[in-house]
């Protein structure tokens, strides 16, 4: 006979304490101890797979499965692996429903049994969505049901070979006496479902929300119960969805997958850098083009900078796709060892498209926007700028310089700073090596006439 206790279980990290308390002892949040029953299975004496000898074990079976949605292959690594478990984060309204949906109309229309479990949405919401999207496809399956029991008997009559779950948080087990989505529920159905795929060999991919501070809800057990974790993301403001893996078992994690939502759902982007550039006019003051590295994908984004005479005692200071911690630095060693004044102007900085560029190698082209905006002086057309910049201004190594600049010159680009002492085998353009902060100013006539005293 199961024997069953109380615990107290997180809601936002999964742990189960004995007792409850006003913040859980093993993350740190408040109020999120909830009480639940907790029941022991007794350990089963089922038959198991024998081990084998590594050189025996087949790996026929692990060839992933094309979805036919080339940008979600890519950062799956070719496809879905029969038997795995991948979960989709991502933020309400974010378009995890429609890329799945599309994923698996493709995947049935080239003949392959498809569930797809709207546990959120009536058969006929999905039905009227699946149309806007493409042609119905015949090996396609919709069920709504949010019951554990209710999923299992129609993957037992459909026999699907994948099955889409839409949201593993609205899925219950009604013999578990927490309501749906705590943390008891959701970590229950997950196993059963993960258990199910296992068995019958099939691709499984489960919807997860994520919270307001960016964590799949509730459960961070989630994440280790299942294969794959890929997060969909973007600004709303913009169309541009970036999809990443944070965790696969079955390859790496550095693919980026771009997408732009349209009135005919995700539309992948193969040729993001040209998307981001199309609207650029050269010749604009505070504009600079940065080969950014996204995972190991090379992004080249705009970023500009406006710097503006202001009325507040405290300037005003905005950052919009870049790092505001990082644009403060800059400005700071802007003010002190290149001797630029700021303190009586607004900056505003953006990357263009609405992506995000957070990482040091921009630093010197943020730097160089902002002095390119204050003294009204274009950065030279045809240039693109590479390099972290140091407390004490001075312009520091990046990684995968070659990459970066392969992108850039792709997209017709022929000169580009970079930190002096770049390693580059061969450059496709032509290099102009730099060593500080204030030398770069100099090097491109950038000199501002506001200097410090
Ligand atoms: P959805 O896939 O429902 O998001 P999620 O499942 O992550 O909550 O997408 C929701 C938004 O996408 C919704 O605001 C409408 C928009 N949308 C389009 O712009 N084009 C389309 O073809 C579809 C189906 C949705
Ligand atoms: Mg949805």
């Amino acid at each position: 006979m199961a024997k069953s206790r109380t615990v107290f279980a997180c809601a936002a990290c999964g742990a189960g304490q004995p007792k409850w308390a006003g913040r859980c002892p093993s993350c740190g949040e408040w109020n999120s101890l909830h009480e639940e029953q907790f029941v022991a299975t007794p350990a089963s004496h089922a038959a198991h797979e024998p081990a084998q000898r590594v050189a025996d074990v087949d790996l026929a079976a692990y060839a992933p499965t094309p979805t036919g949605v080339d940008e979600l292959d890519r950062v799956l690594g070719g496809g879905l692996v029969p038997g795995s478990v991948t979960l989709v984060g991502g933020e309400p309204g974010i378009g995890k429903s429609t890329l799945l949906l599309q994923a698996v109309q493709a995947i049935a229309g080239s003949g392959t049994a498809c569930l797809y479990v709207s546990a959120e949405e009536s058969k006929q919401q999905v039905r009227v969505r699946a149309e806007r999207l493409g042609a119905l496809a015949d090996g396609l399956w919709l069920a709504s049901d949010t019951s554990l029991a209710a999923i299992e008997h129609h993957v037992d009559t459909v026999a699907p070979s994948v099955v889409v779950i839409d949201s593993i948080q609205t899925v219950h087990d009604p013999e578990l006496s927490s309501a749906p989505g705590t943390v008891a529920q959701v970590r229950q159905c997950a196993h059963r479902l993960v258990g199910l795929a296992k068995r019958r060999g099939l691709i499984m991919i489960a919807v997860g929300h994520v919270t307001k501070d960016g964590g799949l809800a509730g459960p961070r057990v989630l994440e280790h119960v299942v294969d794959t974790v890929v997060e969909l993301e973007g600004d709303r403001q913009h169309g541009l969805r970036l999809l990443r893996a944070v965790k696969h078992r079955f390859g790496s994690t550095e693919g980026l997958g771009l997408f732009e939502m349209t009135e005919a759902g995700m539309r992948s982007v193969p040729d993001p850098s040209a998307v981001f550039l199309a609207d650029r006019r050269p010749g604009v003051p505070g504009s600079v083009v940065v080969p950014t590295l996204d995972g190991r994908r090379p992004l080249v984004v705009e970023l500009q900078a406006l710097a503006a005479g202001s009325g507040l005692p405290t300037p005003r200071r905005s950052a919009q796709g870049a790092d505001g911690g990082r644009l403060a630095l800059l400005l700071a060693v802007l003010e002190r060892r290149v001797g630029l004044s700021l303190s009586a102007h607004d900056v505003y900085a953006t990357v263009i498209g609405g992506v995000r560029v957070h990482e040091p190698a921009a630093d010197l082209g943020l730097a160089l926007a902002v002095v390119s905006s204050l003294t009204d002086r274009p950065v030279p057309e045809g240039t693109v700028v590479i390099g972290e910049v140091g407390l004490g201004g001075e312009v520091r190594q990046v990684a995968n310089l070659s990459r970066r600049l392969a992108e850039a010159a792709r997209l017709g680009f022929t000169t580009a700073l970079v930190p002096d002492g770049a390693v580059v085998d061969t450059a496709p353009m032509a290099l102009r090596r730099v060593s500080h902060l204030a030398e770069v100013v100099d090097q491109l006539g950038l000199v501002a006439l506001p200097r410090a005293a």
